[in-house]
């Protein structure tokens, strides 16, 4: 499509992995690089409305994130080296006021540099909403004003790409015409 450099080729190469190398494990320094990344992320005003419940498989955490999956997300995501639950703050505490307008933007864009951290590491992570958010929110005495918005899943796939078709999911994209809404 292009000759220009990409990011490490980061964007063609990235994935969704429903394969997880279950012997895999992350270290305490990897975890933390993902953790730090995460918070390095831009954010609306620097409001930095994220927050993330970490599970590294075998642990007590991962244990508690693991009994929320759905059925779907947990035929895959418990082999992942890490879980996590992002959270994002979207009010501002006992009252109904927006934390901030760009709340699910901002925790998006901060799993984003995760993601990017991760490939570094050679690691993939796959996203999803496939849990009980009622029982996670439970689970880690979540207040009101913060939301259990995704899951994510982080670990080394197994086997290639081809290999990783998500059922109902796709990995059709637009093209760059069709998001390009006016250029000249
Ligand atoms: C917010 C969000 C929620 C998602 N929820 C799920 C999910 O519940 N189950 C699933 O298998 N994949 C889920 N995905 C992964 C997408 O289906 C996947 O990114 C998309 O099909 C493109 O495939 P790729 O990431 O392999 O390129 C989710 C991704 C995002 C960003």
């Amino acid at each position: 499509m292009t000759d220009v450099p990409l990011l490490g080729d980061f964007s063609r190469e990235r994935f969704s992995p429903v394969r997880f190398d279950a012997e895999h494990t992350a270290s305490g320094a990897e975890v933390d690089s993902l953790l730090d990344a995460a918070r390095r992320a831009p954010s609306a005003g620097n409001s930095q409305p994220w927050a993330f419940v970490v599970g590294v498989r075998a642990d007590a955490v991962h244990d508690r994130l693991v009994r929320h999956l759905a059925r779907s997300s947990g035929a895959w995501a418990p082999h992942a080296s890490v879980l996590l639950a992002n959270l994002a703050r979207r009010s501002v505490e006992h009252s109904t006021l927006e934390y901030s307008e760009f709340a699910h933007y901002d925790l998006g864009q901060a799993v984003a540099h995760l993601t990017f951290q991760a490939h570094r590491l050679g690691l993939a992570v796959h996203q999803f909403r496939a849990f009980d958010r009622p029982g996670l929110t439970a689970e880690f005495g979540v207040p009101p004003h913060w939301e259990v918005t995704s899951m994510a899943a982080v670990g080394r796939a197994l086997g290639s790409r081809q290999d990783h078709a998500a059922p109902g999911t796709s990995r059709e994209r637009r093209s760059v015409a069709d998001i390009t809404w006016a250029r000249d």
